[in-house]
C-alpha cells in the first residue's frame, strides 16, 4: 500500500516562537495516523532543529526542507546543501515548488540537479509540478505537466522512483482559495500515474505517493483525499493554524 502524506509548507511564514506554538498546539491534537500514514511539516531552514526536537519520538511526524541547493558544497553564498539537511537529519526536501519556480527561475534541468543531488544524500524529495491559469484555459494541462515530469524525473531508475512523492500543485490553486474539484485533481492524478506506469511499469506508478496541494483545507480535504489516485496533499496557509491542519490529517484514507 502506497505512503499517505498530509504535508505541512509553512513557507517564509511565522516567527521562531510562533513556530514553536503551533506545533505545540498540534501535537496536543486528537491526531490518528495509520501505519502507511504521515504528517511531515516543511519548516524554514532555521526552524528545521528545533521542530525536528519538538516532534522527536513521533514516530509518524516527519520533517521536510523547502529547498536545498542543487551543488554539493563551497562558494555558494546563502545556499543549504543536502549533507547539511542530512547532517541534522531532516528526511524529505520539497523540491520545485511553483514559488521557486516563478520567483527564482528554477528550471526543469535545475530541479533534475536538485533530485539527483537529494538520491545522492539518501534525502526523499516531494517533487512539485503544475500549470499556471493560461496552461489550464488553453486546456493544455497534461501535456505541460508531462514535459515537467520528464524533464526532471525520467532520467531516473524505476528503484529509485519507486516510493517517491510528487505534489500536484496548480498554480490557479495556490494562496487563492480557489481549489481544483475533486474530479480535476483525480484526473491530472491519474494522468500522472499513467505517465509514470507508460515509463516504469504499474508497480512502480502504484507505489508513488501523489499528493494535491492548492487550497487544502479542512471543509475540503477528505472529499479530495477520498480520490483513488490522490495520496494526500501539500497544504500552505491552513497548515499555519493546528485546528485546521490536524483535521486535514485526519483526512487522511
Ligand atoms: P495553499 O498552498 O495551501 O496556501 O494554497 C499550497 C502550497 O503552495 O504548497
Amino acid at each position: 500500500m502506497r505512503k499517505q502524506i498530509a504535508a505541512a509548507n509553512w513557507k517564509m511564514n511565522l516567527s521562531l516562537e510562533k513556530a514553536a506554538t503551533l506545533m505545540t498546539d498540534l501535537l496536543a491534537s486528537p491526531i490518528e495516523l495509520s501505519p502507511n500514514q504521515e504528517a511531515v511539516f516543511g519548516v524554514p531552514f532555521p526552524y528545521l532543529t528545533s521542530i525536528n526536537q519538538q516532534i522527536a519520538g513521533k514516530k509518524q511526524f516527519s520533517l521536510a526542507a523547502q529547498n536545498c541547493s542543487n551543488k554539493s558544497s563551497g562558494a555558494y553564498t546563502g545556499e543549504v546543501s543536502v549533507e547539511m539537511l542530512k547532517s541534522i537529519h531532516v528526511p524529505y526536501v520539497i523540491i520545485g515548488h511553483s514559488e521557486r519556480r516563478e520567483y527564482f527561475n528554477e528550471s526543469n534541468a535545475v530541479l533534475a540537479e536538485k533530485v539527483n543531488i537529494c538520491f545522492e544524500a539518501g534525502l526523499k524529495p516531494i517533487f512539485c509540478c503544475g500549470e499556471a491559469l493560461q496552461i489550464r484555459e488553453a486546456g493544455t494541462q497534461n501535456s505541460y505537466v508531462e514535459n515537467q515530469l520528464k524533464e526532471s524525473l525520467f532520467h531516473l531508475t524505476a528503484g529509485q522512483l519507486k516510493g517517491f512523492v510528487i505534489a500536484y500543485e496548480p498554480i490557479w490553486a495556490i494562496g487563492t482559495g480557489k481549489t481544483a474539484t475533486s474530479e480535476q485533481a483525480q484526473e491530472m492524478h491519474a494522468h500522472i500515474r499513467n505517465v509514470l506506469s507508460a515509463k516504469y511499469g504499474s508497480e512502480v506508478a502504484n507505489s508513488i505517493s501523489i499528493l494535491y496541494g492548492g487550497s487544502v483545507k479542512a471543509a475540503n480535504a477528505k472529499e479530495i483525499f477520498g480520490q483513488p489516485d490522490v495520496d494526500g496533499g501539500l497544504v500552505g496557509g491552513a497548515s499555519l493554524i493546528a485546528a485546521e491542519f490536524s483535521a486535514i490529517i485526519n483526512s487522511l484514507k
